[in-house]
């Protein structure tokens, strides 16, 4: 067993978390991308979600291997969305099934809350990835809806369903207005 450590994203460890991504576009539904990307892009998409504001994190054991990532981003763009940000998880194969992902969305969790995020949704790739909508489950998570068939990749369509987390006060109480949780929204220009 090994502990895990979470911490911000570096520059450094975007060959790890390629190589990761790379596995769940070839073998899995999760993305609903068919190439994988290379590192350059990688890196670039790291640092637009964290110059927006959002949190980018990752879990490596005591030998400072990443063992998985998870992050926020913009679930849409509009700024009357700017206090709901959608979720992303990815671990390492090898270390799946060992707590790694819970850890994670659970600090992801923590972390959206205190920037003023009220909701996180996750779009989850495929109905029968049961091992996501099990994972979000258990963090509190509730099923919101399906759009079926909306994606093709491995020979099958593939639904999308949503899940969603209330954070905080969610609903109950109004946003701050004057808050912008994802830094992307601080410009006022016509939408
Ligand atoms: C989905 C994923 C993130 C889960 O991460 P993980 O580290 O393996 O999950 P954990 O070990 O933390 O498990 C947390 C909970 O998820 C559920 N879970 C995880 N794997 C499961 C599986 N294969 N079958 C059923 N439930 C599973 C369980 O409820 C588990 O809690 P428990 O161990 O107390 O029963 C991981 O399998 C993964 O990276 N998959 C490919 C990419 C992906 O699907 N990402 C999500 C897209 S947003």
């Amino acid at each position: 067993m090994f502990e895990l450590i979470i911490r911000d994203v570096v520059a450094e460890d975007i060959a790890a978390i390629t190589a990761i991504y790379r596995e769940a576009v070839l073998h899995g539904t999760a993305s609903f991308e068919l190439d994988p990307p290379d590192e350059a892009e990688m890196l670039m998409r790291m640092e637009a979600i964290k110059d927006a504001g959002f949190p980018y994190i990752v879990g490596v054991d005591d030998n400072n291997t990443l063992l998985g990532y998870a992050y926020a981003s913009t679930f849409r763009g509009r700024p009357a969305y700017r206090w709901c940000c959608e979720n992303s998880v990815y671990i390492d194969d090898k270390a799946q099934g060992q707590g790694v992902g819970g850890q994670l969305m659970a600090e992801l969790i923590a972390r959206c809350t205190k920037l003023g995020f009220r909701q996180m949704i996750s779009v989850i790739g495929g109905a029968a990835h049961i091992a996501s909508m099990r994972l979000h489950e258990k963090l509190g998570f509730y099923h919101i809806g399906k759009m079926p068939a909306t994606g093709f990749k491995h020979g099958k369509w593939l639904d999308s369903v949503f899940m969603q987390l209330s954070l905080g006060e969610g609903a109950d109480t109004d946003p701050d207005l004057d808050a912008y949780p994802g830094t992307l929204y601080r410009q006022k220009t016509k939408p």
